[in-house]
């Protein structure tokens, strides 16, 4: 059998429950690649931290390159975040030839198609199922389980903090700073939560969805963006007493011939699926023009949720080289389509 080595960008909470989930579940692993797969070295910051016993025999450095140059590692994992950093890495990792699986929504919504077409070039994979709604395997669920059918709605609720935050404003009448606090004090929140409240995080995700189901590209910018900054108790009861929950939704979805996709708090009513998602959890309803409605639920972030999306794109990745069937990506659809905006 052949070793397939890993070389592994941050160590914090994914890339610690990339480890653990690759020595917990080895036995299955090794069995469904028919691989063995191995960690040879892992990029941090700050070589002196304490990582506790996850870390031990685990070889840490502060140089990229000894691990983007080490001509033994196959597959680069990314989870150290950033934008600038990450992508000169990513670049670096496929031009050497090296496959590469990434949790980076940031960089994916941003550079998505650039790495994409460097990773077909050099006959490389890119994965990144983490990327979007964390431990829910929904991208691979657009691009190959509904493959078949032509998508005519995405709905999401893809940022764990914002629904942490309404679901306690509207469960436990908590304020809308102590909501946040308590996120924060959770790690859901990113390092600067602006990005959570206002929307931004959701509108990178959705950037990612409308992408694989719909084929078209949308920058950022375009996407109508409404945080939840604004939302006040009174307007969490009322909608409550009308028989609806407030969640923060993003939407891609057929319009006139072309897609819309916005962000923005909105009036779910009670009885649909997406009203019943609790606390950080993230869910992406799907309605095809075949398979009709669908919906998929689960841990949008956290160790073990994310990590499990990461090493499941690792494993795919280690089957590819098993098969000589590398150069694939999660991008394999493009379509001609208007993006609809708010005045057509
Ligand atoms: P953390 O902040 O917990 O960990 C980041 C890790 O990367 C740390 O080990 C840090 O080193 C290392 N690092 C950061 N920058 C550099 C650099 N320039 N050079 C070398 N090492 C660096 O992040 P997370 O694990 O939470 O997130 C990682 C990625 O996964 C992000 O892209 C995030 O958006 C994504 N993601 C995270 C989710 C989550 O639940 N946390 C969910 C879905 C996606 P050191 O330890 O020395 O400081
Ligand atoms: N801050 C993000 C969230 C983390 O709350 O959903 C996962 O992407």
């Amino acid at each position: 059998n052949k070793q397939i080595q890993v070389g592994i960008l941050g160590f914090g909470t994914v890339g610690s429950g990339v480890i653990r989930i690759l020595k917990d579940h080895n036995a299955k692993i090794r069995q469904v690649t028919g691989e063995e797969i191995s960690v040879k070295k892992v990029l941090v910051r700050d070589i002196e931290k304490n990582r506790g016993k996850i870390s031990e025999g685990i070889q840490l450095t502060t140089n990229e390159d000894e691990v983007l140059a080490d001509p033994e590692i196959d597959v680069i994992l990314e989870v150290m975040g950033s934008i600038d950093s990450a992508k000169m890495y990513i670049t670096k990792a496929l031009k050497a030839g090296k496959h590469v699986v990434t949790a980076n929504k940031d960089l994916i919504a941003l550079h998505g198609n650039e790495l994409v077409a460097l990773a077909k070039e050099n006959q490389c994979d890119l994965y990144y199922e983490a990327s979007v709604a964390g431990g829910i395997p929904i991208l691979r669920t657009i691009v190959d389980s509904l493959a078949s059918d032509n998508i005519q709605q995405v709905m999401g609720i893809v940022n764990g903090t914002t629904n942490f935050m309404l679901t306690k404003m509207t469960n436990e009448h908590q304020s809308y700073e102590e909501a946040l606090k308590e996120a924060q004090e959770l790690g859901f929140a990113e390092s600067d939560p602006t990005n959570d409240v206002d929307g931004i995080d959701a509108a990178r995700k959705m950037v990612i969805l409308t992408r694989l189901a719909f084929g078209m590209n949308v920058e950022l910018d375009q996407i109508e963006t409404k945080g939840i900054r604004n939302l006040k108790s009174i307007d969490i009861e009322t909608a409550k007493k009308l028989g609806y929950r407030i969640k923060l939704i993003g939407t891609a979805e057929e319009n006139n011939g072309g897609v819309s996709v916005s962000v923005g708090p909105i009036l779910v009513p009670e009885a649909h699926p997406l009203a019943s998602v609790q606390n950080e959890n993230n869910a992406v309803f799907v309605v095809g023009a075949a398979v009709g409605e669908t919906m998929f639920y689960g841990p949008g972030a956290g160790e073990l949720p994310t990590a499990t999306s990461v090493v499941s794109d690792l494993i795919t990745v280690a089957k590819n080289i098993r098969l000589g069937t590398t150069g694939n990506v999660f991008n394999s659809y493009q379509h001609e389509t208007k993006l609809m905006t708010d005045e057509e």
